[in-house]
């Protein structure tokens, strides 16, 4: 050992999303994040625990973890991690909600796990893992989250699914919150999405991932296209295009083809989507080693051409945009 690496000032590390970030998951767990990495459990059985002190105190433990230089297991090679900078500020300003999986469709590529008919069929009744609400309402009482800037991402299975979520909506919207972030296959038709996009408080995202329905039908494996396009028109014309998301995810085999990408962007176009969102199936860039093939590339830039001439907002997700810059995905 260097003798003169005793005297050197000790690296400090931090994490912008243990500090301010929360994600209630699947797993009966509460975590900091949502990232590529699981992270540490701040507590676990959540289910059957009713106060937030327990979170609190693991909570502390991480950051200082990170303080004294050392990295958690759990967080290891994680690319959120930062040199250490004093903050003053540990509201929540993110909250991840991840505590329901049941859908009414079944993407073939879902993270929820592999879904079919019987899955879609068995989640209709199924209740949600725990009450979210009783450990959000704590976090406000004792001034853990920031009303002001609070994002809320709606991830889980699907929103329409979710029986108390005009409940946990109208929570956050009493309570204090900044944007509400609603992913959905929108294949049901929303008015509290209506208002909220109309209220501007409300973003809408939907992985469309087809330009006909018979492709649809393939990756979503309901048959449910005209439905979800009809939504979107409606959404529109109630209450204007600025905040909706339209998602293709680049799925292998399925949608992989200019025949494909045209139909869709034509239909944006047609319809007035302004911002749309190109990604790739996680299974194939996540945990894998995955060359793009050439003809991604072709997609990407028609894509992105395509909304440079119509003024449409064009977007690729940062480990996605990453991955297409290299040209590869590592183990
Ligand atoms: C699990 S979904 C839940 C929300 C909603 N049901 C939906 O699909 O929009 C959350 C997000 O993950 C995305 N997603 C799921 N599996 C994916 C995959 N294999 N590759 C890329 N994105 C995926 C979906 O498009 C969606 O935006
Ligand atoms: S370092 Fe990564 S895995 Fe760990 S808490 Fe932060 S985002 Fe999550
Ligand atoms: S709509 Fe969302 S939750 Fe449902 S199967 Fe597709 S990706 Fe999964």
């Amino acid at each position: 050992m260097n003798i003169l690496n005793l005297f050197k000032p000790k690296k400090s590390y931090m994490c912008p999303l243990l500090n301010n970030h929360l994600h209630f998951t699947s797993r009966d767990t509460l975590e900091p994040c949502c990232s590529a990495n699981i992270g540490p459990a701040l507590v676990s059985e959540l289910s059957k625990k009713n106060s937030v002190k327990e979170f609190i105190k693991a909570k502390k433990h991480y950051i200082e973890i990170f303080k004294s230089g050392k990295i958690p297991a759990e967080c290891k090679n994680c690319v959120h991690i930062t040199e250490y900078k004093k903050q003053s500020d540990f509201r929540i300003n993110k909250i991840t909600l991840n505590h329901y999986t049941q859908c009414n469709c079944a993407c073939i590529y879902c993270t929820q796990g592999n879904r079919n008919f019987e899955k879609i069929k068995e989640d209709e009744n199924k209740p949600v893992l725990y009450d979210v609400l009783k450990f959000i309402n704590e976090l406000y009482d004792n001034n853990l989250i920031d009303r002001e800037k609070l994002y809320i991402d709606f991830q889980g299975g699907n929103i329409s699914c979710l029986k108390n979520h005009q409940e946990i909506i109208d929570t956050f919207l009493n309570r204090g919150a900044g944007t509400i972030y609603i992913p959905t296959n929108n294949i049901i038709y929303m008015p509290v999405i209506e208002k909220l996009l109309a209220e501007k408080k409300g973003e809408l995202c939907t992985a469309l991932d087809s330009g006909c329905s018979e492709t649809y039908l393939k990756i979503k494996q309901v048959d449910k296209f005209d439905k979800s396009v009809e939504n979107l028109k409606k959404y529109i014309e109630k209450a204007g295009a600025d905040s909706i998301i339209i998602k293709y995810i680049i799925v292998n085999g399925y949608n992989d083809n200019m025949d494909e990408i045209v139909k869709f962007m034509n239909l944006m176009i047609e319809i007035g989507i302004k911002i749309i969102v190109l990604d790739i199936d996680y299974r194939d860039i996540i945990d894998k080693s995955f060359t793009i093939p050439k003809h991604y590339y072709e997609i990407a830039s028609y894509v992105k051409k395509t909304c440079f001439e119509h003024n449409m907002d064009f977007g690729m997700p940062p480990y996605t945009k990453s991955v297409m810059e290299k040209g590869y995905s590592e183990k």
